[in-house]
């Protein structure tokens, strides 16, 4: 299913690494990724947009590693950001600030004050409030800040409701309402430079319609604009493209631009992307070792060492991905049996899949895939767990990206009170 993991044989391998290889050097759990698929990942999208004018943003959120934003930089890539801590990682891997969008509810005067100095590409605005704090902040640098509003389409991303944005009961953007009265309060303001218009309507969208309703409504609101004297340089459309965890039927980043082209030809601005999941999800796995196996009257638990700490998903969305045997050849006398695959984290919501047919035995090595995006970087230290190690995989080679954390560092900065 993954273009970048077989099983060579008999064992998995990424690339042209086998996982067994990297489990016994690096022990478990382990997240790694593949070069070549975050590289054809974003390719998918170049190739798709090629007609037009068009600029991939990679969202950081979904895997921030200095070697996966090093490998995009190179690329030609530009990025989304959401904080100053996401702005120093692709400043530290090289990336072309100009190609860089900053997108946020709730970007801080500090935050700003570092974008502008860096000379970031974009601001995607997304309430009144911070047009005139970003005037204020620009002003006292002296310079013009690029901006765009991110408006709110109030269209259903048709996906799970935490991670649905572009509903006017969400958090996110300036409903299409206000946005007219936003853009000419932004015109007013002398250190800001009005550049495009942004949206996003949420993540891991299966089908295309919502993207092109979401288009649709930024168009309209682009010829109201215009009829306001106020022209624009660009559209961003977000990120949200969905990918296969298990057998989702999910659009290719083909399908979705045949989609979009003919409106966007059309508009003759340039477009902007900030895909995070599609390009990351499928370049990574987290390999964990089944440490304990609990046949129950009710239930099988394979207790793993890897979390929800370690990969949240599962616990915070019943996010389903697909759990894989590091070995192709079953276990001699042992049969496929439904397992709830769990960590050992005291919290009954600490699973990472559940009825899953495996035949499993204990110091197995299982492959959670799809893990390359929103893995790492939502782990926690909860249960004082040390994170894993990061890999990264090119060919037949690789290389620690992130050691793994030691249990010194976990309290590294805390002090005993001293004070009574
Ligand atoms: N742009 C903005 C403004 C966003 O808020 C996001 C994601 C993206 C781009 C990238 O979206 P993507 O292409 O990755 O779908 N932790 C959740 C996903 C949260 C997404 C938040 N925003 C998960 O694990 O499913």
């Amino acid at each position: 299913k993954l273009p970048t993991l077989s099983y060579q044989q008999g064992l998995l391998a990424i690339e042209e690494v086998s996982t067994q290889q990297l489990v016994q050097q690096y022990g478990t759990p382990l997240y790694v990724y593949s070069k070549k698929a975050v590289l054809d990942a974003y390719q998918a999208y170049t190739d798709s947009f090629a007609e037009i004018d068009h600029q991939i943003c990679y969202a950081v959120k979904a895997n921030s590693n200095l070697a996966v934003l090093k490998v995009l930089a190179e690329a030609g890539a530009g990025f989304d950001l959401v904080s100053s801590g996401e702005l120093a990682r692709v400043l530290a891997a090289g990336a072309d600030p100009s190609k860089i969008v900053f997108s946020g509810v709730g970007k801080t005067v500090a935050e700003m004050k570092a974008a502008l100095q860096a000379g970031i590409g974009c601001f995607n605005v997304e309430s009144l409030s911070e047009l005139d704090t970003l005037n204020a902040v620009a002003a006292e640098l002296q310079v013009k800040a690029p901006i765009s509003i991110r408006v709110n389409p109030d269209v259903d991303a048709k996906t799970h409701p935490y991670i649905s944005t572009g509903l006017k009961d969400n958090k996110f953007g300036i409903s299409h309402d206000v946005a007219i009265k936003a853009y000419k309060h932004a015109d007013s303001l002398e250190h800001l430079d009005i550049v495009g218009i942004d949206c996003h309507i949420g993540s891991q969208l299966t089908e295309i319609d919502p993207f092109v309703a979401a288009l649709d409504k930024v168009c309209e609101l682009i010829e109201s604009l215009k009829q306001e004297g106020i022209e624009l340089e660009h559209v961003d459309l977000g990120g949200g493209l969905g990918v296969i965890y298990i057998d989702e039927e999910v659009a290719e980043v083909s399908e979705f631009a045949n989609a979009l082209l003919p409106k966007l030809k059309q508009l003759g601005l340039k477009v902007f992307f900030e895909p995070g999941r599609s390009i990351v999800a499928n370049a990574g796995v987290l390999l964990t070792k089944v440490e304990v196996l609990k046949p129950t009257e009710h239930k099988n638990f394979a207790i793993v060492d890897a979390a929800m700490n370690d990969l949240i998903r599962p616990a915070l969305y019943q996010a389903e991905m697909a759990v894989i045997p590091m070995s192709s050849e079953s276990q001699e006398g042992s049969e496929e049996q439904s397992w709830d695959i769990v960590g050992a984290v005291c919290e009954t919501g600490d699973f990472l899949a559940k009825k899953r047919l495996l035949s499993l035995a204990v110091g197995d090595i299982l492959a959670i895939t799809g893990a390359g995006a929103y893995g790492f970087v939502m782990s926690s230290n909860y249960n004082s767990r040390p994170r894993p190690a990061e890999i990264m995989v090119s060919g037949d080679k690789h290389q620690v990206v992130r050691k793994r954390e030691t249990v010194e560092q976990l309290f590294e900065g805390e002090s005993f009170f001293e004070l009574d």
